[in-house]
C-alpha cells in the first residue's frame, strides 16, 4: 500500500466535491483553517475509541443522533439545548432498558456537508449547483447562494466551535438534572394505545434514579458526569485535511474537527479519495453500509480501514430499509465475522426508509423506522453478533417531518413545522417514544419487563 499523508487522497478520484470558481480562494481558506486551534483533542478521541471497543464486545451501546444537516442559522441556544436534552433523555431510557452504559454521540458541531444525487438542480430551464450543505453553499435557488463559497468553510468551523462550546458548558453544569422524568415532556404518552405501558416504564426509570441517588447520597447528576462526543460525515476532503493534525507524544494523525467522522455510502469505493483519507487517521470511524454493499466489498473495506484489528476502530452503520434488512444484513455480518475483526454494529433505520408523499414531501414512517430497528436486533441475535448502537436523524423540537408515533402525525401535518432542508427527522416525542420501544424490545429479548 502506498505511503499515506493527509493529502494523499488527492491522487484518487474524489466524489461529491464542489467545484469552486476561484481555487486560490479555496487554498487561502484551507490555509487559514489549518492554523486554527482544534475543536477536540486526541485523548477525547482515544477515550471514545476505547468505549466503542467495549460496545463491540456487548458491554456498551452507542446512541448517535442529530440533524441530517445542521444549519448555520440554527446555531442557537434553544436548538442546541433541545437536541442535547432529547439525546440525554433517550440515553437514560436506553440505559435502563439495555442495562448497559450508553455512549452519546451527536450528529452535531460539524454536520454541514451533504452528498447529493446530482451536481446541478434545474428549475424553469435554469441550472445551478445543487445545495450541498451550509459548509459549501446556500439553499436558495439563486446564483449568489448556490455558487460554492470557500469562506463558508471558515464559518462552518467557527459555528461548530460555538456549538461545541455551548454543549461543553451545558454538560458540565446542571444539565444532568434533565435525567429526572419530571423534566420530560411526556404528554404524548396518553395518546398512545401503549399509554399504560409507557407510564410504567417511566415510573420505573424514575424509581431507579431515586434509588441511585439515595445510595450515592447525592444528585444523579453528580454521580457521573455525562459525556457527549461529536460526529459528522467527513465528506469535504480539503476541509477534513485542514483539521487533520499531529499531536505531541502520539503516533500518527488525528482528525481534530470531530471525534467520530463517518464515511458515507456514496463515497466508499475502495480506490476512491475518501477511503484513502480515512485509512490514515487515528480516529474511530463510521462506515455507512446499505443494499449496494457486497460482502466482497465490505471485506476489502475492513482490510483497508482496519488493517491492525484495532479495538473500537470501526463502526459499521447499516441502513437497509425495513423491507430489505432481513435479507440484506446477514451476508454482511458473515463477511465481517470472516474478517475476524471486532466491529461495532450500529443500525441507522432512517436512510433506507425515506419516501415521498403524493404531495412531493420527503418523509419517513415511524413504524418502518422501529420495524427496521427491531428486525436488526433479531438478525444480530440469530447470527450471533451484537447490535451495539443506533443512529437517528432527530430534532429536539416539535417538528413535523416523519409521520406516525403516539400522536399519529399524518401526511396532512407535515407542512405545519417542516424545517429540514434535506432528510426528515424524528421530533422530540417521536424520539423519546423510539427509545421506549427499543428499551422494551431489548427487555423482552432478555425475558424481562422494565
Ligand atoms: C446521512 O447520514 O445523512 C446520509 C447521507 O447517509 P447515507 O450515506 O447512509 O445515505
Ligand atoms: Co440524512
Amino acid at each position: 500500500m502506498n505511503e499515506w499523508s493527509p493529502s494523499s487522497w488527492r491522487q484518487r478520484p474524489a466524489r461529491q466535491q464542489p467545484t469552486y470558481p476561484d481555487p486560490d480562494r479555496l487554498d487561502r481558506a484551507i490555509g487559514e483553517l489549518a492554523d486554527l486551534p482544534p475543536l477536540v483533542t486526541s485523548w477525547e478521541i482515544e477515550r471514545l475509541k476505547s468505549q466503542l471497543a467495549e460496545a463491540a464486545e456487548g458491554r456498551r451501546f452507542l446512541l448517535q443522533g442529530g440533524a441530517c444537516a445542521e444549519r448555520f442559522d440554527q446555531c442557537s441556544a434553544a436548538v442546541i439545548t433541545n437536541k442535547l436534552k432529547v439525546l440525554l433523555q433517550m440515553s437514560l431510557v436506553l440505559t435502563f432498558g439495555l442495562k448497559r452504559k450508553i455512549i452519546r454521540v451527536g450528529r452535531f458541531a460539524g454536520q454541514y456537508a451533504k452528498p447529493r444525487s446530482s451536481d446541478t438542480e434545474t428549475r424553469d430551464g435554469v441550472s445551478l449547483p445543487s445545495y450541498r450543505g451550509d459548509l459549501i453553499n446556500g439553499p436558495d435557488f439563486t446564483e449568489s447562494d448556490r455558487i460554492p463559497d470557500p469562506d463558508r468553510l471558515i464559518r462552518g468551523y467557527q459555528t461548530s466551535s460555538l456549538t461545541l462550546n455551548f454543549i461543553r458548558s451545558l454538560v458540565e453544569g446542571g444539565f444532568a438534572d434533565l435525567r429526572h422524568p419530571e423534566y420530560w415532556d411526556l404528554d404524548f404518552v396518553e395518546h398512545s394505545p401503549r399509554a399504560k405501558e409507557y407510564q410504567r416504564m417511566v415510573e420505573s426509570i424514575s424509581d431507579s434514579i431515586r434509588f441511585m441517588e439515595i445510595l450515592a447520597d447525592s444528585k444523579a447528576g453528580e454521580i457521573s458526569r455525562v459525556d457527549f462526543f461529536t460526529s459528522h460525515e467527513g465528506l469535504h476532503l480539503p476541509y477534513e485535511q485542514a483539521v487533520t493534525r499531529q499531536v505531541p507524544r502520539r503516533k500518527g494523525w488525528y482528525n481534530l474537527g470531530t471525534h467520530l467522522p463517518w464515511l458515507g455510502m456514496r463515497t466508499c469505493e475502495i480506490d476512491g479519495a475518501h477511503v484513502e483519507y480515512y485509512r490514515g487517521i487515528r480516529n474511530p470511524i463510521g462506515v455507512k453500509i446499505g443494499p449496494a454493499m457486497t460482502p466482497e466489498w465490505l471485506t476489502e473495506l475492513i482490510e483497508v480501514l482496519d488493517p491492525d484489528d484495532e479495538p473500537g476502530r470501526l463502526t459499521l452503520i447499516h441502513r437497509f430499509g425495513c423491507g430489505k434488512i432481513a435479507d440484506g444484513l446477514p451476508p454482511l455480518i458473515r463477511a465481517a465475522k470472516a474478517s475476524g475483526r471486532r466491529v461495532v454494529w450500529c443500525c441507522d433505520p432512517m436512510h433506507g426508509n425515506t419516501e415521498t408523499t403524493s404531495e412531493g414531501i420527503k418523509t419517513r414512517r415511524f413504524d418502518n423506522i422501529i420495524g427496521e430497528v427491531e428486525q436488526s436486533f433479531d438478525v444480530h441475535r440469530e447470527m450471533g453478533s451484537y447490535l451495539g448502537g443506533i443512529h437517528f436523524e432527530l430534532s429536539g423540537d416539535n417538528v413535523t417531518e416523519c409521520v406516525g408515533g403516539a400522536r399519529g402525525l399524518a401526511e396532512a401535518d407535515l407542512r405545519r413545522a417542516y424545517e429540514s432542508r434535506v432528510d426528515p427527522r424524528l421530533n422530540y416525542e417521536q424520539s423519546l417514544e423510539m427509545a421506549l420501544l427499543i428499551a422494551r424490545k431489548m427487555a423482552s429479548m432478555n425475558g424481562r419487563a422494565i
